[in-house]
């Protein structure tokens, strides 16, 4: 493995409350995901990026942390982590954890810290604890919106309960309070954490919210166009004075100078919401983050002039700054890839949950996407179960929901539960294998068995043997590997089709319809198809609607 294994890296996320529980209390555990190593390096990734594991209260599944220094009992302690470090490398997988710099828990002891003082203590200069508009400081400082929902401040009270005049910044739930980063005891703590990670084998981490450590000085008003409510999803505050600061990659140059101190060198990846290509590239300059997410990828329709205008501006915007581009389509925040086109393909909204949509149409497409996205250079992520093709769950009542959102915004969003249930290892009663209890901490739809790591693992039809063979071609064939690629024209415009230069080793088209209509494909043997039944007879490939296929030129 070379020390830029990262610009063509697969890398699996693991949430890991929903991953594997190894003691039956429920809750997927550190212990958990030791047993399943084997599993994900036969899958075929590269790497694993673990959501946050560290102490915390879990308000936010664990992205509101108390201390980033020790594992949450459920999931285990240290000594698991390194212990699942060194099973990782020995499979050569690497591993990825997460940091959240942008803020902590309200039990975090800094924080607990200046609540027993008075607002303008050494212990408040650690946060944004600014006084309030209007008589007696009533109002919070500006207009800001948390993500959440609802706004991004909340009055600090004294020992007695009383207002105090002054407000704490919290950009999410009132449960995290920001940073101030303008403080060098912040930079200092958080390089510290670095180290101690590092120092433990950690190969790098994914920066969450890597866009909002710095604020506009004198805190001013954003000025929300009229009818914005609440800040509720990073996207609506975008290019606000919370967000992209200049000042931001200063730290992100302190950052990756402690990671070029280590052997191989560590690597970020940052949760990287710009406003403008130009403004992406400026996180991925040689000294700063190695990686961002892509998220116009993410969020793109199944479009495909849509699609192709997103690869080329992501290709042009990394290649700006010689970064590679990073491709997804499912995370812990967003809807399952297969149910988000089967709402679409059924007209619905995508927070509508009264139904599955065209969950036919949902299926193949987010099969075919998945296939697509392994097919583009660069690195690619999957999400837990995105290899078995899970559906999202939208009927969780909202007795179950724990998204700190969904009770924010009254159940108009914080959706996120629905991507969180645990992972179908089996498709025995009851519990699907998660744990040996039968236990999960999100309750599991009645046909989630059916989609079960067991039962596909049986099946040469299932998505897990479409992504295991994609990946293994991955690693195969240099044309996919490190191959530019090139549009290849096509008559008609909903078909996309790529090629790949493998140089003496062989080109490989990547094609999807994303049409109405059958379409013909010139090129040689299928290497994997998305669906079944897809066949080169002569010199081509007859592609139908909804499906992708890997050719040799
Ligand atoms: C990121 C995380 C999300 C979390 C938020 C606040 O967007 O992906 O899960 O709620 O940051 O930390
Ligand atoms: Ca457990």
């Amino acid at each position: 493995m070379t020390a830029d294994w990262w610009r063509s890296a697969v890398i699996y996320q693991i949430y890991p409350k929903s991953f594997a529980d190894a003691n039956g209390d429920g809750i997927g555990d550190v212990a958990g995901i030791r047993t399943r190593l084997a599993y994900l390096a036969d899958l075929g990734v590269d790497a694993v990026w673990v959501s946050p594991w560290y102490r915390s209260p879990d308000r936010d599944g664990g992205y509101d942390v108390e201390d980033f220094r020790q594992i949450d009992p459920r999931f285990g302690d240290v000594a698991d982590v390194e212990a699942l470090i060194r099973d990782a490398h020995k499979l050569g997988l690497r591993v990825i954890a997460d940091i959240v710099p942008n803020h902590v828990s309200d039990q975090h002891p800094w924080i607990r810290a200046a609540l027993a003082t008075a607002p303008g203590s050494a212990e408040w200069s650690l946060f944004h604890a600014v006084a309030g508009r209007g008589h007696g400081g009533a109002e919070p400082p500006n207009d800001w919106l948390s993500v959440f929902g609802g706004s991004a401040w909340d009055p600090i009270l004294n020992a007695a309960g009383q207002p105090t005049g002054f407000w704490y910044l919290h950009l999410f739930d009132a449960t995290q309070p920001d940073l101030n980063w303008e403080h060098a005891a912040v930079r200092a703590e958080f390089e510290d954490i670095l180290r101690f990670w590092f120092d433990r084998g950690l190969d790098g981490f994914r920066i969450d919210v890597a866009t909002s450590l710095i604020k506009a000085p004198g805190y001013p008003d954003e000025h929300r166009a009229a009818g914005v409510e609440a800040g509720l999803s990073l996207e609506v505050v975008e290019g606000q004075p919370q967000w992209n600061r200049p000042g931001v990659h200063e730290i992100w140059r302190a950052w990756r100078r402690v990671a070029d101190q280590y052997d191989p060198p560590r690597v970020f990846v940052g949760e990287v919401w710009a406003d403008s290509p130009a403004g992406l590239a400026a996180y991925l300059r040689p000294d700063e983050l190695h990686t961002v997410f892509n998220f116009d990828y993410m969020m793109c329709p199944w479009d495909a002039d849509r699609l192709r205008a997103v690869v080329d501006a992501s290709l042009s915007t990394a290649g700006l700054v010689g970064a590679p581009a990073t491709w997804v389509l499912e995370s812990h925040d967003k809807p399952r890839v297969r149910t988000r086109f089967a709402l679409d393909a059924a007209g619905m909204d995508i927070n509508d949950r009264s139904g599955p949509g065209d969950d036919v149409r949902g299926a193949l497409r987010g099969r075919a996407a998945t296939l697509f996205m392994l097919g583009l250079p660069g690195s690619a992520y999957l999400y837990q179960g995105q290899e078995l093709g899970l559906r999202e769950v939208w009927e969780l009542p909202a007795s179950v929901r724990q998204d700190p959102a969904f009770a924010r915004t009254l159940g108009a969003d914080g959706l996120r539960d629905g991507c969180r249930v645990p992972i179908p290892w089996t498709d025995e009663d009851p519990g699907c294998g998660f744990g040996p209890a039968g236990m999960s901490w999100l309750p599991m739809p009645s046909d989630w068995g059916a989609m079960s790591v067991a039962r596909q693992d049986r099946s040469p039809v299932g998505v897990l043997a479409l992504v295991r063979r994609a990946l293994r071609l991955r690693r195969a064939e240099p044309a996919l590997r490190e191959g530019p690629m090139v549009w290849v024209a096509q008559e008609d415009r909903g078909v996309l089709v790529l090629r790949r230069d493998g140089g003496g080793a062989g080109d490989i088209l990547v094609a999807m319809n994303c049409g109405e209509h059958p379409a013909h494909i010139a090129g040689g043997e299928i290497l994997v198809a998305s669906a079944a039944g897809i066949h080169a007879p002569d010199g081509g490939v007859l592609l139908p609607p909804d499906t992708a296929v890997w050719l040799r030129a």
